[in-house]
């Protein structure tokens, strides 16, 4: 049990908030572990209709705690455990994931969107995917899910060159479905979850089947691929240098 992730369910939708606001929502290992649970527990959970993946004012999440990037960096760990068990997680949840951002989604935050369904953004929201200046590679199978939304150029933008999207540049992009005033956007994002939530269940579950197609190895294969090269980037001395400059950094 952690505090720093908080389940509930009402009304068919799970709603799976993180609550590290002083981290700006960085993931650690005990969050990923409450998040997984919470989303491969749905998947068994017939009441369970629609996942609603939500953070903080100013925060969705700010990516992997750094932290534990760089203690993994000195143990020879990688993404396994915790992490990779999110990431599976995330790609076999069976039932719909709606997710609503306010402010900064970066790494994993921004990630995870390409495994969701249906998105509402703040208009302070903030994309970013800084894996390569970070001396690293891209996850959760972003490097075959991102392409595919938004076409290679755009994705190696985001996910090869780091730079950011803005909101109407993450709708442009397929990112979101829709921008709202920041203070709007877990009403919206609850209100589409309830929308789905509705929906004839089973007609619903086999929908989003067959829009997935088969995919679903070959996302969980790249996760894996992704995670291989994860590991050795992390023993990097880019890496290295990259995690000491973001605590040394001056504010
Ligand atoms: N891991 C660990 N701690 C993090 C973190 C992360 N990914 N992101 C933010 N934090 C911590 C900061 O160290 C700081 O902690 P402190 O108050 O104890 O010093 C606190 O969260 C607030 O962050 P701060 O940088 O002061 O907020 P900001 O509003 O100026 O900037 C971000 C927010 C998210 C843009 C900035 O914190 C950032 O770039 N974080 C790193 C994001 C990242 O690279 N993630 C990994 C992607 S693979």
């Amino acid at each position: 049990m952690t505090e720093l992730v908080s389940v509930s369910d009402e009304g068919g939708v799970r709603t799976i908030r993180m609550r590290r606001p002083d981290k700006k929502n960085a993931l650690n290992a005990e969050m990923y572990a409450a998040m997984a649970k919470a989303l491969s527990g749905a998947n068994l959970e017939r009441g369970v209709r629609c996942l609603l993946i939500t953070g903080a004012p100013g925060a969705f999440c700010a990516g992997n705690d750094l932290k534990e990037f760089q203690d993994m960096a000195e143990t020879g760990g990688g993404l396994d455990g915790p992490v990779i068990g999110f990431l599976h997680a995330l790609a076999a949840c069976e039932k719909p994931i709606v997710a609503a951002v306010q402010g900064v989604a970066v790494g994993v935050g921004t990630t995870m969107l390409l495994h969701c369904d249906y998105a509402v953004c703040g208009t302070d929201a903030k994309f970013s995917t800084p894996f390569v200046s970070l001396g690293l590679v891209p996850e959760a199978a972003s490097s075959l899910l991102a392409p595919r939304l938004m076409g290679h150029r755009r994705a190696f933008a985001l996910l090869a060159m780091g730079q950011p999207l803005d909101p109407q540049a993450a709708k442009d992009a397929g990112l979101v479905n829709a921008i709202a005033a920041p203070g709007d956007v877990d009403a919206l994002a609850v209100n589409a979850a309830r929308q789905i939530a509705a929906l004839p269940p089973e007609a619903i579950l086999a929908t989003r089947r067959l829009m997935r197609g088969a995919g679903k190895d070959d996302i969980i294969a790249r996760i894996d691929e992704e995670a291989d090269h994860f590991r050795d980037r992390l023993q990097s001395s880019e890496a290295k240098a990259a995690f000491a400059a973001f605590f040394n950094r001056k504010k």
